[in-house]
C-alpha cells in the first residue's frame, strides 16, 4: 500500500510501534517522509523494527517506554522534542488484551492492567503530547479505540470499557483543543491481522468462525489498512475532521 500523504519535515510519534498496527503506521509515516519516533516497552522487538526501518533509509528513533508509566511518557515526548525540535502527529496505539472472562470472574489484576495500559496509557500520552502541541499551536493526535469502543462483546467488558473511555477522552480533548489548532480523533479498528489477534486465535481456534460469521467482507483487516486511516486523520486532507471515532472494520459495526 503506497502512502498518499506528504509528511516531509514533520515529526510523528507512534506508541506500541514494535509490531502490529503500530509498526505498520510507523512505517507508513516514514514512507510518507516523516521523521518517526517509535515507542514500545518490548525493547528487543523495538530494536529489530528500528533497525529494519533504518536499513530501508528512514529517519527513525526508538524509545523504550511503558505508556502506563507517566514518567516514561513524559521522558519520551521530551526526548522527541529535544532531538527533533517538534511534534506534529501522534498515534497513541499501544494497548493490550486480557483473557476473556465473565464480569464476575475477571481477576482484579487483569482489570487494573488493562485500565493502566489502554486508558491511563492513552491519557498519559495525550497529556504529554498536548503540552508540546499547545506550545507549537499545531498538531494532530489519533487515539486507538476499537470496534470494542462502539459495541459490546460478552467476556470483554473491561477491555471494552477502556475503548469506550478512549473515545470519550478523545472527543472532550478535541473540543478543548480545536481553538488551539490541534485536532484529535480516534480510530476504531475491527479484527486486524496482528500478533495480538494471532495469539487470541491460537488460544481460541473457534473464534475465527464466530468473527467471520459477523464480518460482512469475510476477512481480517490488514495493519496497513488502519495505518492509512491514521495517516489520513493526521494529514491536512482531514483538516476539518475533528472528534470522530472512525470505524476501520470492513463493515462490522455498520
Ligand atoms: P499487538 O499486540 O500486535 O502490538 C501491540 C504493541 O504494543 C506491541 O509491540 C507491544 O509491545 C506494545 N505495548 C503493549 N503494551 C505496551 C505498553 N504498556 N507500553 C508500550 N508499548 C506497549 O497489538 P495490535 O493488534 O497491533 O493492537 C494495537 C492497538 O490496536 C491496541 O490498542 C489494540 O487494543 C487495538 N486494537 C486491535 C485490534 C486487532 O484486531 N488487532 C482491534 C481493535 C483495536
Amino acid at each position: 500500500m503506497n502512502p498518499t500523504y506528504d509528511f516531509k519535515g514533520q515529526v510523528a510519534l507512534v506508541t506500541g510501534a514494535a509490531m502490529g498496527m503500530g509498526l505498520a503506521t510507523a512505517r507508513m509515516f516514514a514512507e510518507a517522509g516523516a521523521t518517526v519516533v517509535l515507542a514500545d516497552f518490548n525493547e528487543e522487538a523495538l530494536g529489530k523494527t528500528v533497525a529494519d526501518l533504518e536499513a530501508a533509509g528512514h529517519k527513525v528513533l526508538g524509545v523504550r517506554c511503558d505508556v502506563a508509566n507517566e514518567g516514561d511518557v513524559a521522558a519520551m515526548v521530551q526526548r522527541t522534542v529535544d532531538t527533533f525540535g517538534r511534534l506534529d502527529a501522534a498515534f497513541n496505539n499501544a494497548g493490550i488484551q486480557i483473557p476473556a472472562n465473565d464480569v464476575v470472574d475477571v481477576p482484579d489484576t487483569d482489570y487494573e492492567r488493562v485500565m493502566a495500559v489502554n486508558l491511563r496509557g492513552v491519557w498519559n500520552c495525550m497529556q504529554a503530547e498536548l503540552r508540546q502541541m499547545q506550545r507549537q499551536g499545531s498538531g494532530a493526535i489519533v487515539n486507538c479505540s476499537s470496534i470494542g469502543g462502539l459495541i459490546g462483546n460478552p467476556g470483554l467488558a473491561a477491555y471494552h470499557a477502556t475503548k469506550y473511555g478512549v473515545i470519550g477522552m478523545t472527543q472532550s480533548a478535541a473540543l478543548e483543543n480545536a481553538p488551539r489548532g490541534i485536532r484529535l480523533n480516534a480510530v476504531c479498528p475491527g479484527t486486524i491481522d496482528t500478533p495480538m489477534v494471532a495469539k487470541m486465535l491460537k488460544e481460541q481456534p473457534k473464534a475465527m468462525d464466530v468473527i467471520m460469521g459477523k464480518q460482512p467482507n469475510k476477512r481480517l483487516g490488514r495493519p496497513e489498512e488502519v495505518a492509512a486511516a491514521v495517516l489520513w486523520l493526521c494529514s491536512d486532507a482531514a483538516s476539518f475532521v475533528l472528534g470522530v471515532a472512525l470505524p476501520v472494520d470492513g463493515g462490522y459495526t455498520a
